[in-house]
């Protein structure tokens, strides 16, 4: 299936393998042909692209980047290994996922984010520690987990401080909805597992509502609703901006059903 793209059954031919320059993007677009419309649970920032995570692009691109017009994620091909397979959606700057490809060294993690100088920081990361159980989409996670990520593909699944979008009228563009929990549970294996953390408490509670109201998910903490921070996530620089600002942090851990 490389080379190809699957949409919702049918397949559509390779376009590229090199993410081209993105200009922003209307808050709510179809994306690519054949693609549902969605409200985007992002804006991308202009912010500061160093050399640095330029070149990134140039020279380490090949190894670690995968694109979305490549179609369905073949692993064996792509790590030259059958282990199980974690994705982590909006990593950032990428601390949490580098420490974990250190620390599970025996898992295959694949990584999703739309913030450019963030991929090209991580690829540096990566490359400085000659990581090779780590590939990387410069994309939207919907679009990636619709086109490139099969049925029952995905072990774990971590969000970690996915935007808040604090105020009532923005709250549509949050990533966790009824029908982004759904998608994941149907791309997340029997006994796999769903890692979520914010430091905003109603987001917390959002979080919470959708997946105890579905019924794809178990939740481990039980009456507790939420966990103590597991020893496998460290503090990124989002979560100790949070805790700088007073906020608390909440972690859910739901197994899938
Ligand atoms: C608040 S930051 C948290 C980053 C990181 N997880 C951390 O804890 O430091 C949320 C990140 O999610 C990314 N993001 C938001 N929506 C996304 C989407 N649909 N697909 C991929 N990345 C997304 C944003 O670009 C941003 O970098």
């Amino acid at each position: 299936m490389r080379g190809q793209r699957l949409i919702t059954g049918s397949v559509v031919k390779d376009r590229s393998s090199t993410p081209s320059p993105q200009p922003s993007p209307p808050a709510k677009s179809a994306g690519r042909e054949g693609e549902k419309r969605h409200i985007r649970s992002f804006v991308l920032r202009q912010g500061r692209f160093t050399p640095a995570q330029q070149r990134a692009f140039t020279e380490h691109w090949p190894r670690y980047g995968l694109s979305v017009d490549a179609g369905a994620l073949d692993t064996r091909r792509t790590f030259g290994s059958h282990a199980p397979l974690v994705l982590e959606i909006g990593f950032g700057n990428g601390e949490q996922l580098l420490s974990s490809s250190l620390r599970e060294p025996c898992k295959n993690f694949v990584g999703i984010e739309v913030h450019r100088p963030g991929v090209g920081r991580l690829m540096n990361a990566l490359a400085s520690h000659n990581v090779d159980n780590v590939r990387l989409y410069n994309d939207d996670a919907i679009a990636v987990l619709e086109h490139c990520i099969a049925p029952a593909m995905l072990d774990e699944v971590r969000i970690y401080f996915p935007d808040p979008w604090p105020k009532k009228r923005q709250q549509k563009r949050r990533l966790i909805q009824p029908d982004f929990c759904a998608l994941l549970a149907e791309r997340t294996a029997a006994k796999g597992v769903l890692h979520l953390a914010t430091d905003w408490a109603d987001y917390a509670e959002h979080m919470y509502s959708m997946l105890e109201s579905s019924p794809d998910w178990r939740n481990r903490a039980g009456t507790a609703r939420f966990i103590a921070r597991p020893d496998w996530r460290i503090e990124t620089h989002f979560e100790k901006r949070g805790r700088r600002l007073g906020h608390g942090v909440w972690d859910l851990l739901y197994d899938r059903c």
